[in-house]
């Protein structure tokens, strides 16, 4: 493919640029944000979506949103940057990235105690960009340790999208995928449609097709067949938030891979950035996991697919536990079991 890859977010000036994933991969579309709150719909909606790229997109809502806030005190300016942030902070519930790069803007404010507000909103805009150009780095070093786990010649599983399109660009997973693909042409890659959002479908077979990846799209049940016909030699998926023990939140339909997994004897990995990593959870138990609108479920595109009326669960998450995963690919390095002794010791790094 020789076309121009889409970045899902950028700033151009004041204004932000939002990717629509919803029209993806029929129409690219940006959307054009020029306050906080059209940004924070678009997360909630799910304009964007993926983790570190909620996360991105939180602190750059805090900077077109630090812009607005009429204060002359810096007092007040910080009162009203607070409430900003819980709203920012809450759009969505279970990805770790979205409340730990609004902590990571708000302690501009924190540790810039004697500056004015116009300091103050020049410095929350120059950390939102820092964020996003970290981003991009970070996955690129989880691309190059993720790369040594991928066998050559690999059928690599995936689920939901991991992506570009989840981060601000390069992605998590598929960063794995991408770095792996650049020394062995030959791998190849299956991709969970993953329902009900289908993010495997419309997006991970979009963005991998962009990139020259051989993809073959499977629908989410044809999983455990292709593993127990040994068609798969790998698994390797993202995160949403990682408890402190390595129990690790990602979309639903993740453990029933997890497991599909160690039945058939290939490897599990996750890929995330550090920022994934919640560490004031003893587990997963206790990871929220977002329940979203049953007509998800029930529906197809705004065609009922079920009877009228049916009762309807839509959790978007699910926790595969840490006793399932052979490996957490890190910016730092691959972290191997026990988990909780591997975790602390990244987060020092
Ligand atoms: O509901 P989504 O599309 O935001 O869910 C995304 C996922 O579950 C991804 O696998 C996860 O965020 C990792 S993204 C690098």
């Amino acid at each position: 493919m020789t076309e121009q890859w889409l970045p899902p977010i950028y700033r151009d000036g004041d204004v932000v640029f939002i990717l629509d994933q919803r029209l993806l991969p029929h129409r690219e579309v940006f959307l054009r944000c020029t306050m906080a709150k059209q940004v924070v719909n678009a997360i909630r909606s799910m304009a964007i979506r993926g983790a570190p790229a909620i996360g991105v997109a939180g602190a750059m809502a805090l900077a077109l949103g630090a812009r607005t806030i009429l204060a002359a005190e810096t007092q007040t300016f910080r009162q009203k940057f607070i409430r900003m942030c819980e709203q920012v902070r809450t759009a969505r519930p279970t990805a770790n990235n979205l409340a730990w790069a609004v902590e990571r803007v708000y302690s501009v404010v924190v540790e810039n105690p004697g500056a004015t507000v116009a300091e103050l909103q020049t410095l929350i805009q120059e950390k939102a960009d820092e964020l996003l150009r970290e981003d991009v780095a970070t996955n690129l070093r989880i691309g190059s340790w993720g790369c040594k786990v991928i066998p050559h010649g690999a059928r690599v599983l995936t689920y939901c999208n991991a992506g570009a399109l989840a981060t601000a660009d390069y992605g998590t997973a598929i960063g794995v995928i991408r770095s792996a693909f650049a020394v062995d042409p030959t791998i190849q890659v299956f991709s969970c449609e993953t329902r009900p959002f289908l993010q495997g479908a419309r997006l991970t077979s979009y963005e991998l097709m962009r990139a020259g990846i051989p993809v073959t799209l499977i629908t989410d049940n044809a999983a455990g067949s292709l593993m127990q016909q040994k068609r798969i030699d790998v698994v390797v998926v993202g995160a949403d938030r990682i408890a402190a023990n390595g129990d690790a939140a990602n979309k639903i339909g993740t453990y029933t891979m997890a497991i599909l997994a160690k039945t058939h004897d290939i490897p599990f990995y996750v890929a995330a950035p550090r920022s994934t990593i919640d560490p004031s959870l003893p587990d997963g138990s206790e990871i929220p996991i977002e329940q979203r609108d049953p007509k998800e479920v029930t529906h197809f595109q705004g065609r009922p697919v079920a009877p009228t009326g049916v009762n309807a669960l839509n959790p978007a998450f699910d926790v595969t536990p840490n006793k399932y995963i052979t490996g957490i690919i890190t910016e730092v390095g691959i972290l191997a079991k026990p988990y909780g002794k591997a975790i602390r010791k990244a987060l020092e790094e």
